[in-house]
């Protein structure tokens, strides 16, 4: 079995699955109609932004890094399927941020209700896509295809990778953290520089997270 000191990759998904499902579950009851009280609108629209860069660098991630290096070592049908799951909802994340950059209309009632239909048509292809991604990169699989090493280094790769396109940090990076609970996070936090935990986060970038507060774990 792996530990946290010999680090298995097929973990890491299923922490960042957790997050983003988390996030997908609050952002579907926040964008019923009634659902986000106005003065935490600014707050959700920054969550629903962070969600839509998070979910697509997560996606791009997968299609550049880590599926092309697990597909040599174990070729499957079904990362065809994974790639084409990632394209639809590409399609969805593009109608979500076509609802965020809408100042006053955001709220109408017409537009709201197209979010939601959004939101719920990702949330049906998303349980699938994880469910079909786990089997073939979750815990158990990374440990039969991947050495220690190997593990290490495409850790190290998707690490640098994700850090390059969850833009703007200040926004994305403590949206990732705190729709994680609390156990979950630390373990995250240890793969980041430790300014990002101590200093950035309560400090420097608090201004630019805090509105979305309303919709994360303490
Ligand atoms: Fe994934
Ligand atoms: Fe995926």
């Amino acid at each position: 079995m792996s530990t946290e000191t010999s680090r298995n990759l097929g973990t890491d998904l299923i922490r960042v699955h957790k997050a983003i499902t988390r996030a997908i579950t609050v952002s579907n009851w926040y964008s019923r109609s009634s659902g986000t009280p106005p003065g935490h609108r600014e707050g959700f629209q920054s969550y629903e932004r962070a969600l839509v860069i998070f979910l697509n660098s997560h996606h791009i991630g997968e299609d550049e890094i880590a599926f092309p290096f697990i597909e040599k070592k174990a070729p499957h049908a079904s990362f065809d399927q994974l790639r084409d799951d990632h394209r639809k909802i590409e399609v969805l994340l593009n109608e979500m941020s076509a609802w965020i950059d809408q100042k006053d209309t955001a709220w109408e009632p017409d537009s709201l209700s197209a979010l939601n239909k959004t939101i719920t048509k990702i949330e049906k292809l998303w349980y699938a896509h994880i469910a079909l991604e786990e089997e073939h990169l979750g815990p158990q699989a990374i440990e039969k295809v991947l050495t220690a090493e190997e593990n290490v280094q495409l850790g190290k790769q998707i690490s640098a990778h994700a850090q390059q396109h969850s833009q703007p940090a200040e926004l994305v990076l403590p949206f990732m953290l705190y729709n994680m609970p609390a156990d979950d996070r630390a373990i995250m936090a240890q793969t980041l520089p430790p300014v990002i935990m101590e200093q950035l986060i309560p400090q420097a970038w608090k201004a630019t997270w805090a509105p979305m507060q309303p919709f994360l774990l303490d």
